[in-house]
């Protein structure tokens, strides 16, 4: 699967997190953000980008899904968030809900992500790529800080252990200070196979890898991210 383009849309759910989701996703500070280069790889239908943008230098999603306009996107994000809010509600105890504290509120943190993300989405189309790991159309160190939520190791069941090795060391090239990758486990629901085979090549390769404790969880026991420092 490693080198080929991807038509994802009917395999990834579109919804996207808000700001404050993935503040606690990757444990991030003011400093992690202020004045910095950022790219959030896989970014769907989330409002990181939007609201980063405030406060860094320069913030950038890159996602297969972008292209069509956001009145062409709409509808189908709209129907990802209610088709999400519904598998939630058969499976709410297999979640745990600390932070959310139940389904509805999860659904308004879903539709405010995406209301934000199209509101910027329209308004900023230069921050929104149409491309996708494992090929990224950016410069060497073009960015501090490269994220990359719900799609690495979450997919493992599709996405092959050669795709997370390219994908990683590509986003290694283009991140000057570091990568993170959050969560760690895949649908499953314990941690992926490829975590530890590829944290290793990627050590091989001379980067420094860790996996740190992140104050988010909502899939039991998932709340590490990796941390990439490339050389
Ligand atoms: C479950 S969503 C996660 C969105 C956002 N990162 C979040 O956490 O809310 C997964 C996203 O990965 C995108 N995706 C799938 N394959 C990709 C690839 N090869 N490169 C970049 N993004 C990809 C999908 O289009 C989808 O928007």
């Amino acid at each position: 699967m490693a080198g080929e383009k991807f038509e994802v849309e009917a395999d990834f759910l579109t919804i996207g997190r808000t700001f404050a989701e993935y503040r606690r996703m990757f444990d991030l500070t003011a400093e992690d953000l202020a004045g910095r280069a950022l790219l959030d790889c896989g970014g769907g239908a989330g409002a990181f980008t939007a609201t980063a943008a405030e406060l860094a230098d320069s913030a950038v999603a890159v996602d297969p899904l972008y292209g069509p306009t956001a009145e062409e996107l709409e509808g189908d994000l709209d129907a990802a968030v209610e088709y999400n809010v519904g598998q939630l509600r058969e499976k709410a105890d297999l979640f745990v809900w600390d932070f959310y504290g139940d389904v509805d509120t999860r659904g308004r943190y879903l539709r405010a992500a995406a209301e934000r993300f199209l509101a910027d989405y329209a308004t900023h189309p230069d921050r929104y790529v149409a491309d996708g790991i494992p090929d990224l159309p950016l410069d060497d160190d073009s960015v501090d800080l490269a994220l990359v939520a719900n799609l690495l190791f979450v997919y493992d069941d599709r996405l092959d252990r050669s795709f997370h090795e390219a994908s990683l060391r590509e986003l290694a090239r283009v991140a000057r200070e570091e990568v993170r990758v959050f969560p760690l486990a895949s649908l499953d629901r314990t941690r992926s196979e490829y975590v530890d085979p590829v944290a290793d090549a990627l050590r091989a390769d001379g980067h420094a890898v860790e996996r740190r404790e992140v104050p988010y969880e909502f899939q039991p026991g998932a709340t590490e991210m990796l941390v990439v420092e490339p050389v």
